[in-house]
């Protein structure tokens, strides 16, 4: 058992809906254990500046129907910063953070890896909306943004039907379709274009001006914004990109939309979901995940479990190792995106 007095917690990436579900848990189970908590400030950036705050109970007092993240977040890595992670490492032993606890994708925990590995104990807890981790089921964040784009997708229905139009709903997720074949197949879209298998245009054009033939005049396409075409050539990738080398996506839900007009004559409009799937109040169900991770990873902390990560499998929280998280993106497997294709209609 590690010989714990004070740890830290901090939030890196995306914010994400019940990452205050999780720093809650921290708090209160961390505090119970008779340790102090430092809160630290906008994810990796925060241990580099040492910006850090102490958490009571107290202070996490209402935050489980917050969305976003108390402790602000960066996409800051320290291993891009000249001398971030030793001076991570030098903070961490100035400001008494025995060990940290960090919430986030597949960027923060393997940061947090590599610290263990340096010598800074870390333990990970597994966040993001795009569902794309291994390792775990589910993260939490998922459905809250899943239900998002489903609440949205069935608004567009109604307009679309109001307008005899195509409506195309641009969903995030990065290089994971899962968010857009959930919300797709909630939702009922009459076609999903994913990351993962790629789409046929003409094929989903086809369909469309049948719906139209047969009275069925309006369509709602699904599309990951990082979708990808067997017979249409989208550049939705810009060529910016973050401190973890990732590309801005975006933009293939307007080029879509166009292509579609282009090539059935039908009127099509875009929707651009975008941030609004990351913001809001928590789903219980990602209260309670969150609330559930946050409290195994403290356990883990006293157990001494480090370059670890709270993983949800079945209906249990267990630890595994972070490296077999991050080692390769979860992505949609074919059979799972066959199911939404039957109701292509
Ligand atoms: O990883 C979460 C996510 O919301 C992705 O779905 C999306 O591509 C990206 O973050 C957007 O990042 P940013 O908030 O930096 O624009």
């Amino acid at each position: 058992m590690a010989n714990i007095k004070k740890i830290g917690i901090l939030t890196g990436g995306g914010d994400c809906p019940g990452l205050n579900a999780v720093i809650r848990a921290v708090v209160f189970k961390a505090i119970d254990n008779g340790w102090e908590v430092a809160g630290v400030k906008y994810g990796w950036k925060g241990m580099i500046n040492a910006d850090a705050v102490p958490l009571t109970k107290k202070d996490v007092e209402g935050i489980l129907p917050l969305g976003g993240t108390i402790l602000k977040t960066s996409r800051t890595n320290p291993f891009k910063v000249e001398g971030g992670a030793e001076k991570v490492i030098e903070n961490a032993k100035k400001m008494g953070i025995d060990c940290l606890v960090a919430v986030g994708g597949e960027d923060t925990l393997g940061v947090a890896n590599k610290l263990t590995k340096m010598g800074f104990a870390c333990v990970g807890v597994p966040k993001t909306i795009d569902n794309d981790l291994g390792a775990t089921d589910y993260t939490f964040g998922y459905q809250t943004a899943v239900q998002i784009a489903s609440d949205a997708m069935d608004r567009l229905h109604t307009t679309a039907k109001s307008h005899d139009r195509v409506i195309v709903c641009e969903v995030m997720g990065r290089h994971a379709g899962w968010m857009t074949t959930d919300a797709g197949m909630s939702a009922s879209a009459h076609w999903i274009f994913i990351p993962e298998v790629k789409g046929n245009l003409d094929e989903c054009c086809k369909l469309l001006k049948e719906r139209y033939a047969r009275g069925d005049r309006y369509g709602i396409v699904a599309v990951s914004e990082g979708a990808l075409f067997s017979d249409f050539d989208v550049e939705a990738a810009s060529k910016e990109t973050d401190a973890f080398g990732h590309v801005k996506l975006g933009g293939v839900g307007k080029a879509l939309a166009k292509e579609i007009e282009k090539r059935t004559g039908l009127e099509t409009r875009e929707v651009v979901l975008g941030h609004t799937q990351r913001g809001g109040s928590p789903l219980a169900y990602d209260r309670v995940l969150g609330t559930r991770l946050g409290y195994k990873a403290v356990e883990m902390v006293k157990a001494g479990q480090f370059a670890m990560m709270a993983s949800l499998r079945g209906e249990k929280i267990e630890a595994v190792p972070i490296e077999e998280a991050v080692k390769e993106l979860k992505t949609v497997p074919e059979g799972y995106y066959k199911v939404s294709r039957t109701f292509f209609n």
